[in-house]
């Protein structure tokens, strides 16, 4: 019987923060009530503040664009969310990673330095690009949890093949790329992390 308590106390540790984050909100109507404040709030905070405003109405947005050293403070996004996303800490407690390369030649086994390689790592990591950059994956992106995908300062582009799946994992953040001209992958082996991969 040793075997399956051992597997138990390895699982626990993976499970515990889905538990903490997946569970419904106690007061749906409520979470849209505060959406609403927030676009209300930032609307008059716009309009009251005219061109001198870093405001653009966007509750998000106004939220780090304000701060002129957002860029050296990229985790603090992570605080800005609004809605039934709004505790999802993305990869805010982990190490940055900087896309370099926008190739997807490999789905199972990703180079570092793509963007498949740093979502599917098993680590929290805020992921940002090196440069502007258009990805076509070649097969869906199946990210991992506590993962940001940041494509603030830089113009990003997942477009022309398969795009982005988010499934049984949790705090995931994706913000200010962009995601167009989606097809149908599939039929292939896609890792989902660094110990697993499977048939999609
Ligand atoms: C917020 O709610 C009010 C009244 O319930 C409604 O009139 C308004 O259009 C809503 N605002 C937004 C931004 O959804
Ligand atoms: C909207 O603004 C009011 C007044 O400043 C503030 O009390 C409230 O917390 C704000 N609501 C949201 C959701 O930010």
């Amino acid at each position: 019987m040793a075997i399956p308590l051992s597997f138990f106390l390895l699982l626990f540790p993976l499970l515990a923060p889905t538990f903490v984050f997946s569970s419904p909100v106690q007061d749906p109507e409520q979470v849209v009530q505060q959406v609403n404040e927030s676009i209300r709030n930032a609307t008059m905070a716009r309009r009251s503040l005219g061109f001198l405003s870093c405001g653009t109405g966007n509750p998000i947005d106004d939220c780090w664009r304000c701060d002129h050293h957002w860029e050296k403070n990229r985790q603090k996004l992570a605080d800005c969310a609004i809605g039934f996303g709004k505790h999802a800490i993305g990869g805010r407690d982990g190490k940055i990673y900087v896309v370099t390369d926008p190739s997807d030649h490999d789905p199972v086994n990703p180079k570092p330095g793509t963007l498949r390689y740093a979502v599917i790592q098993d680590e929290p990591l805020w992921i940002i690009f090196a440069r502007d950059m258009t990805i076509k994956l070649k097969e869906e992106l199946l990210m991992n949890s506590f993962k940001t995908i940041d494509g603030r300062g830089v113009s990003v582009h997942i477009s022309g093949g398969p795009c982005i799946t988010v499934q049984y994992v949790t705090n995931i953040i994706i913000h200010g790329i962009n995601i167009h001209d989606c097809k149908r992958g599939g039929n292939a082996y896609v890792r989902d992390s660094p110990t697993h991969y499977g048939w999609r």
